[in-house]
């Protein structure tokens, strides 16, 4: 399918938007200013769980540098943040359910006086009883805090439950002949990226308005604006600035930022700028469901599996926004890549008097990735085979079925990219000199870790109706082209990548080519830019539009006499005659998913249009005496079918390593009694270049995906989702205790060593 990979198919071009970048000329959010711009700030809740009795606005609408103050009183449409399901106020009415819930909103003349009239507003509450640990908020006798009734699937603080049911699950385990049972345990992950949360709205001609901010999800926040507004969608446009990293917590909280700054800029018709604090970002903003799961796995002697059996509870946090999707993922994910007849999982998402938490890179798959690969080390301890051994004797294969009962038609490149990956570190060697190392010292251990990973690309059976995306092209009267895309770049390399694959097809060079802005009135919605998969829905909606642009120009190019192999160098000629004969030069490209089908009752189906692969190593040195682990090497090899720009993807693979190394080593919220005890980036501990593996090895075996872009699947989320279970294991390893909790922290490394010594 690839006849016409040329050189644009896989080369590392380098990113039109890295200068600006890197030079500090890229506009942000907050680096735009508007004429008559005013600032705005929000009044939060103090507590975790209250009613509100009275608000005072008195003393601060004296204040000269005050324009307005703005409550639910004042809301025009409903008073909801749009995300899934309604249940989320923009502003708090009766009843405020965690920290940092926005209570009222003050638009001043400037950020500062803003800042000090929201503190002088006065707001007496009256506290409610708090439930903050998602199993207590379970029990019968516990505080209900859900808002509405729909909220509630099941009653009490349950918002979802959903199961999976493969095969014969007690006939799986009579079938064993070893099963391994654990309880895993991860926290908070804060996305900490670079630029903090922030939008202006601006009140444009004939009652519509103008959203710009820092976003994922363009079409969203569109919807969301539109319905607190009360105005139709068609009032409402949503320019999406440059942003600086969002890692999935830029998905459902603008949504909320954005109407925030909207419901200000409406009252006083005048733009208004919210920009957050980092402190204010990293307390209220989406976080990673902390989880709890216990996890049950069946095998033969020889390392076959025969069932796994999975309980999962996710922390969700005060309000919905999308945890019944990050439930989804830790559903359909938790039997990880290996093929596994008999399944039984239960995971419920529950509500807490917490701040609500949303996508983090991988959605509820490291949850479970963490479990499924601490068991695949457990059975080939208690079995007596080698690590990489137990894994090569499960991973699915092209014809496999997978846990939902899936068959894999093709692109399964799981099992390659092991063999690549214990290759490149020379494996069976490498666990001899660590052997040998080990021997030698007293206070600090070598251990080697390897995770093997599957992820569905796309939206999949939960929101089939969102897997699409459109793109607008046109070429210019000098032989430019102009598009514009609806899926978004937060540093990840989309746009590198779809001039790629539009240059490819037209036949032109990628610098006549030039991406918008994302913005909301100039194409249809394209769904979110999550669940990796901006490279392959934008990736096949503007080779679609390239392909009937290249069609056009063919036909105009035969009209003038001029052969196919003339068309690059008299490209010029052929746009002008588009100009003087008045041709249309404009092309709508569009791209779907293959419709999918799931079983919500049994949890069966076929849940994603493809999926994405990764095997990484992870060798760590621990410094018994200290606790302290340091990553001495790393290898990563991913399927993630035909790469487009390797060194972008190579860049994607880095940092999501980096930021898997955070999540397994250091990274962690406390909680207590619904307060998170952090203070902004100061007291979160996040990985420098120094705690990652300078010397890196990455590859791709690339399993092409036939109905992708060039054979292209993504790999946006894949890294971050491996790594964490490399580390954790290589630090097991070393430590010789298996890791059932994260961070593996010194205090964490402590646990584990007296895990260790009582073992022995
Ligand atoms: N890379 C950078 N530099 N910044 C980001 O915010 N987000 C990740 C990943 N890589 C992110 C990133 C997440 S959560 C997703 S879903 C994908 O990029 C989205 O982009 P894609 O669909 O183009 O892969
Ligand atoms: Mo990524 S968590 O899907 O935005």
């Amino acid at each position: 399918m690839n006849e016409k990979r040329t050189t644009l198919i896989g080369a590392g071009l380098p990113r039109p938007d890295a200068v600006d970048k890197v030079r500090g000329e890229a506009k942000y959010v907050d680096d735009l200013a508007f004429p008559g711009m005013l600032h705005g700030w929000v009044v939060r809740s103090p507590h975790p769980h209250a009613k509100i009795l009275k608000l005072s606005m008195a003393e601060v609408l004296d204040d000269p540098d005050v324009e307005c103050v703005v409550t639910h009183a004042d809301i025009p449409g409903d008073n909801v943040v749009h995300v899934i399901y309604d249940d989320q106020p923009a502003l708090a009415e009766t009843v405020v359910r965690y920290v940092g819930e926005p209570v009222a909103l003050v638009a001043a003349t400037s950020r500062r006086a803003a800042k000090a009239a929201a503190e002088r507003l006065q707001v007496d509450y009256e506290p409610l009883a708090v439930v903050s640990d998602p199993e207590d908020a379970l029990k019968p006798d516990s505080p209900v805090i859900v808002s509405t009734e729909e909220a509630a699937e099941g009653g009490g603080n349950l918002f979802n439950t959903m199961v999976l049911r493969k095969g014969d699950i007690d006939r799986g385990f009579a079938d064993a002949d070893v099963v391994i049972e654990g309880e895993y345990e991860t926290g908070y992950q804060e996305h900490a990226y670079i630029e903090p949360q922030g939008a202006i709205a601006v009140p444009e001609d004939a009652g519509s308005l103008a959203v710009y901010g820092s976003m994922q999800c363009p079409f969203y926040v569109q919807r969301a604006v539109s319905k607190a507004l009360g105005l139709p969608m068609s009032k409402v446009r949503v320019i999406q600035t440059t942003t600086g990293g969002a890692f999935g917590g830029k998905e459902d909280v603008p949504s909320l930022i954005c109407t925030l700054a909207a419901l200000m800029a409406w009252k006083v018709r005048r733009p208004v700028k919210l920009v957050l604090d980092r402190g204010e970002d990293v307390l209220t903003t989406s976080k990673r469901h902390p989880a709890r799961v216990r996890y049950r796995t069946g095998a033969k002697a020889d390392g076959t599996i025969t069932a796994i059996d999975v309980d999962v509870i996710l922390n969700a946090g005060a309000y919905q926004t999308l945890s019944s999707a990050v439930l989804w993922r830790s559903l359909c994910t938790a039997s990880g890549p290996y093929c596994v007849p008999n399944v039984s999982v239960d995971a419920k998402s529950v509500a807490t008097n917490t701040v609500p938490n949303g996508a983090f890179r991988g959605f509820g798959s490291p949850q479970v990735i963490f479990p499924h690969e601490a068991q695949m080390d457990q059975l080939a301890v208690e079995l007596g085979l080698d690590r990489a051994e137990i894994r090569r004797r499960n991973l699915l294969q092209v014809g496999d079925l997978t846990a939902t009962e899936q068959r894999l038609p093709d692109s399964v490149g799981v099992a390659e990219s092991l063999e690549r990956a214990t290759e490149m570190v020379d494996w069976s060697a490498r666990l001899a000199s660590i052997d040998a190392f080990n021997a030698e010292h007293d206070s600090l251990a070598r251990g080697l870790g390897i995770s093997c990973v599957i992820y569905g690309v796309g939206l999949g059976g939960k929101a089939p109706f969102l897997d699409k995306a459109g793109v607008t092209m046109k070429l210019e009267a000098d032989g430019s082209v102009s598009a514009a895309v609806g899926t978004v770049e937060m540093g990840q390399g989309l746009t590198t990548t779809l001039l790629q694959i539009a240059a490819e097809e037209l036949g032109i060079s990628i610098d006549r080519l030039q991406l918008a802005p994302v913005d909301t009135s100039r194409v249809p919605d394209s769904g979110p830019t999550v669940a990796s998969r901006g490279t392959m829905m934008s990736g096949l909606a503007i080779l679609d539009a390239a392909k009937k642009l290249r069609a056009r120009i063919e036909s105009v190019a035969a009209d003038h006499g001029i052969s196919v192999e003339d068309i690059p160098s008299r490209w010029d000629e052929i746009a002008s005659a588009f100009w003087l004969n008045n041709l249309d030069p404009a092309v709508e490209g569009w791209a779907r998913t293959e419709p999918v089908s799931w079983d919500p009752e049994t949890g069966l189906g076929d849940v994603y249009p493809v999926y994405a692969y990764a095997t990484h190593i992870a060798e760590v040195e621990v410094d018994l005496v200290t606790g302290e682990s340091d990553l001495i090497d790393f290898v990563a090899v991913h399927d993630s079918g035909t790469i487009l720009n390797r060194t972008l993807a190579t860049g994607q693979v880095q940092g999501g390593v980096a930021q898997g190394v955070g999540f397994a080593l250091m990274e962690e919220i406390p909680q207590r009694d619904g307060v998170l005890i952090v203070n902004g980036l100061t007291t979160y501990r996040l990985p420098t270049i120094r705690d990652v593996a300078l010397n890196m090895g990455v590859d791709f075996v690339e399993a092409e995906f036939p109905a992708g872009p060039f054979g292209a699947k993504g790999i946006g989320e894949v890294p971050l989702m491996a790594a964490h279970a490399a580390v954790a294991g290589a630090v097991s390893q070393a430590v010789g205790a298996q890791a059932t909790r994260y961070p593996l922290d010194p205090d964490g490394v402590a646990g584990l060593l007296r895990q260790s010594e009582a073992s022995v």
